[in-house]
């Protein structure tokens, strides 16, 4: 039996962006997904999955990725939750050269689904590592990076950027410009996270940024102004200026709610972080819905967010520099 964990993400800085060739900062944060893996006598795959949101779930299918699950409960997110396991399976049975290897494969999860904390992403990169060292094959983080992001593709009919995969696999901070991901320095970061219980939907949210950029000169200024706020907000992190990278990223959601990204509850929660003394506050994520990141050294910020109207759960989330590893199983 074999046991891997990887964490979750914020962006720092320049969602939205980045999908149109501006630089993005996402920073791994210590809220992880735990991946065990068994090999089976069999092809078949046996998925069990817990605290995705969900009250847990049990399924179990033939060897075959790609075959319809048999599974009692069929919501949206079960699908799209086997869909990125089918996918990790696939690329650990490549990279091991064992096209018929089965797993009986447990997933447990602190991070809220598609809430723009990057879930999928951790479980791809949780389950890749874990199902090879199962076959006795020993990946690096950066090819791990790779074939998460190979799956994510997959998955997500090729739209995927590669910063979620990117940054939970090696953990820390990150810089992403197009294929181009490296880790940079960071200080350690105060980052709370204010969750409102719900999602946005990222293809609508990207659909509707390009609708507006096509539109108006000023949407295209807007993204590239983005781009402006990451640049300097590297060079807070470097400097460790803490005060500088919460001004940042009160601009940066600024510009995010004018690319139409935000919400009534993300705004509320930025706000009440801001009202609270946060250094400063964002959306993190496609927006739509789902979480604020802030930073605070204090607890003033948590315990704002949690008397809210419309969050639903506040946390501190400091930076893991751990990306993904194994785990006593
Ligand atoms: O909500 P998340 O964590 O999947 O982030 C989406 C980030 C976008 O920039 C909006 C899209 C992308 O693929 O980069």
């Amino acid at each position: 039996m074999t046991e891997s964990s990887a964490p979750g993400k914020v962006y720092l800085f320049g969602e939205h962006a980045v999908v149109y060739g501006e630089p993005a900062v996402p920073c791994a944060i210590e809220r992880r997904a735990t991946v065990t893996v068994e090999e089976r006598d069999d092809d078949r795959l046996r998925v069990h999955a817990q605290d995705l949101s969900l009250d847990g779930f049990t399924v179990e299918y033939s060897g075959e990725t790609g075959a319809t699950p048999d599974v009692d409960v069929s919501t949206p997110l079960v699908e799209e939750g086997i869909g990125y396991v089918d996918a990790a399976v696939s690329e650990a049975r490549e990279a091991a050269d064992a096209p018929n290897a089965g797993f009986d494969i447990t997933i447990e999860s602190e991070i809220p689904l598609g809430a723009g904390l990057g879930s999928s992403a951790a479980v791809t990169v949780a389950g890749i590592d874990a199902a090879t060292r199962e076959l006795g094959v020993d990946l690096s983080d950066e090819e791990i990076a790779e074939r998460a992001y190979r799956a994510e593709l997959a998955v997500q009919d090729g739209q995927a950027s590669r910063a979620d995969t990117f940054c939970s696999a090696t953990g820390g901070a990150v810089r992403v410009e197009g294929d181009d991901c490296r880790s940079i320095d960071a200080p350690d970061l105060p980052i709370v996270v204010g969750f409102d219980g719900g999602a946005g939907d990222t293809g609508k949210l990207v659909a509707g940024v390009r609708a507006l950029r096509e539109e108006y000169d000023f949407a295209a200024d807007t993204v590239e102004s983005i781009g402006d706020v990451v640049r300097r907000g590297e060079d807070a992190l470097a400097d460790g200026d803490l005060a500088e990278l919460g001004r940042l990223m009160n601009f940066n959601h600024g510009l995010l709610e004018a690319l139409g990204v935000s919400s009534r509850s993300l705004d509320g929660m930025v706000w009440a972080a801001r009202d609270a003394g946060a250094l400063g506050a964002k959306l993190t994520g496609a927006g739509g819905g789902g979480c604020i990141v802030a930073l605070d050294p204090t607890d003033e910020t948590t315990t704002a967010l949690r008397f809210t109207p419309g969050c639903e759960d506040a946390f501190r989330a400091e930076l893991d520099t751990d990306g993904v590893r194994a785990e006593d199983a």
